[in-house]
């Protein structure tokens, strides 16, 4: 077996095998925010990344992935319902976002959780060279850096979490939450999008577990666990060149034709998730356009939401009431040719995505609680030209990171519905000026400083920075 001094634990890697309409197996990258946030700054990197492949059944041997290694993960067919799709996403997820859909508790979820972290747990230790440093993301895996630093006390173990980590009384919920905690605390470093999630974390460690803790340092079984915030972010390069391209510009023109040349074109790109807020966006935009506010004839929303978690109850509902939504304003307020929302669920190539970046006039992203919201800074960083608004729920992390941006509470259907007309109305010189200022932050903010400040501050003496594939 192969060893690597950097070693990514994630439940998906980076590319799934996605299965084409004529049958047969295609590899694709995989939809989400960690695989877009780590893919750049991993890439030419001689790590290996550990995780699921999707599906289920013996684990596929997979190529190298712009230089990294796939180490994958086999799931059965009782791992993914009990622990992908019942512990992490109808456990965990909900809860993590301020329970806007009930979170449910099965003792065999958690078992499903325990076996499933431990093989995980298992597959870093075998890939990972003596002293590696080995980063474990997100709420699918809070128990292996606990689990892996009993197999191997010689790593040095980052945990990161990319959703939102919920204040006490909420945490306080989960049956298992002492484990889950001390899961988390087998890192050296836990990291978190934003400061409040570090003091929740910092709080709970100790109302929980009694551990003596500040927001910064949490003191555990003779060790001490720093924890933080570091504000996941994007590849600004990337997308500034890819909407640069003239293919891309070409495609972009082709577009807004064929959308019929509207005066505005707003745009929502959403996995299907009730997080992303998508109901009470079509709500406002429907009343918007009742009002006689917007008319459909100048104005078209196009709607994004590729299909996430297709098994979960609450995603099918969810779909189907999307679904059900924009069939009902198509039906009242369309025209024949000229729809009120353009309802598109496919996954579509990063160009593609650009295309749609560069001619959105306005940018809704409305979630009702995020993480981060990757999609907002894809935007931003799109802009090229400086115009453009963005409509940003004060519950997505990015929030704290764009203040320029139109604020709006998405669980407030009139503030929400003024938001959307103050970005339709905004003056030019408004709209740039706001723009211009968050694109300054992005610039200095972007993929590779956050995984340069979470690798550094992990550690601290080595020299794993200087070979990570981050131009600075
Ligand atoms: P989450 O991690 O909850 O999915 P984010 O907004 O942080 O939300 O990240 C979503 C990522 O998935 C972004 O990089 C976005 O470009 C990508 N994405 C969203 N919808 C699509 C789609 N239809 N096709 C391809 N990529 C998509
Ligand atoms: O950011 C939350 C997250 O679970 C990421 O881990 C992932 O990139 C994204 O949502 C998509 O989710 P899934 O891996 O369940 O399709």
């Amino acid at each position: 077996m192969r060893q690597s001094s950097l070693v990514v634990v994630a439940n998906r890697l980076p590319i799934d095998d996605s299965t084409t309409p004529d049958g047969a197996c295609e590899w694709r990258r995989s939809p989400g925010g960690l695989v877009s946030a780590l893919h750049s700054p991993l890439r030419q990197t001689p790590a290996t990344w550990v995780g699921w492949a999707g599906g289920t059944g013996p684990a596929p041997a997979l190529p190298d992935v712009d230089g990294v290694r796939m180490h994958t993960v086999p799931l059965t067919a009782d791992d993914l319902r009990d622990h992908y799709e019942g512990f992490a996403n109808a456990t965990l997820w909900p809860l993590y976002h301020d329970a806007v859909e009930q979170p449910e508790h099965h003792r065999r979820w958690w078992e499903a959780y325990q076996r499933v972290n431990q093989r995980f747990a298992a597959a870093a230790a075998e890939v990972a060279e003596p002293g590696a440093v080995v980063w474990v993301q997100d709420y699918h895996l809070q128990l292996v850096p606990g689990l892996l630093r009993a197999l191997r006390p010689d790593l040095r173990i980052g945990f990161f979490l990319h959703v939102a980590f919920p204040p006490p009384e909420l945490f306080m919920q989960l049956p298992r939450r002492a484990e889950l905690l001390r899961g988390m605390l087998g890192a050296d470093l836990v990291g978190f999008q934003r400061a409040q999630a570090a003091h929740n974390f910092a709080q709970l460690a100790d109302r929980v577990l009694g551990l003596p803790a500040t927001d910064h340092r949490i003191a555990v079984d003779g060790r001490i666990v720093r924890v933080g915030s570091f504000p996941v972010s994007i590849d600004t390069t990337e997308m500034t060149a890819l909407v640069e391209r003239p293919d891309v510009a070409d495609r972009a023109s082709r577009l807004r034709r064929d959308l019929g040349s509207p005066e505005h074109v707003i745009l929502s790109v959403d996995r299907m998730d009730y997080t992303k807020g998508i109901e009470q966006r079509l709500k406002a935009y429907s009343e918007l356009i009742a009002d006689g506010h917007v008319k459909v004839r100048d104005t078209v929303l196009v709607q994004v939401a590729v299909p996430s978690r297709e098994r979960v109850g609450q995603y099918q509902i969810l779909r189907e009431r999307v679904e059900r939504e924009v069939g009902r304003i198509n039906g009242e307020f369309g025209r024949v040719g000229e729809p009120a929302i353009h309802y598109l669920t496919q996954p579509f190539d990063r160009a593609e995505l650009a295309a749609l970046y560069r001619i959105a006039d306005v940018m809704a992203v409305t979630p009702l609680r995020d993480g981060m919201n990757l999609v907002a800074k894809e935007y931003v960083a799109a802009r090229v030209d400086d115009t453009g608004a963005l409509l940003l729920s004060e519950f997505a992390g990015a929030a704290a990171e764009l203040p320029q941006a139109y604020l709006v509470n998405p669980h407030d259907l009139e503030g929400l519905k003024q938001g959307l007309l103050a970005a339709l109305r905004a003056r030019p010189e408004q709209v740039r000026e706001r723009m211009q200022a968050m694109r300054t932050h992005l610039r200095q903010h972007d993929i590779h400083a956050w995984a340069r400040s979470y690798l550094s501050a992990l550690d601290q003496d080595s020299t794993l920075l200087s070979r990570l594939g981050t131009t600075p």
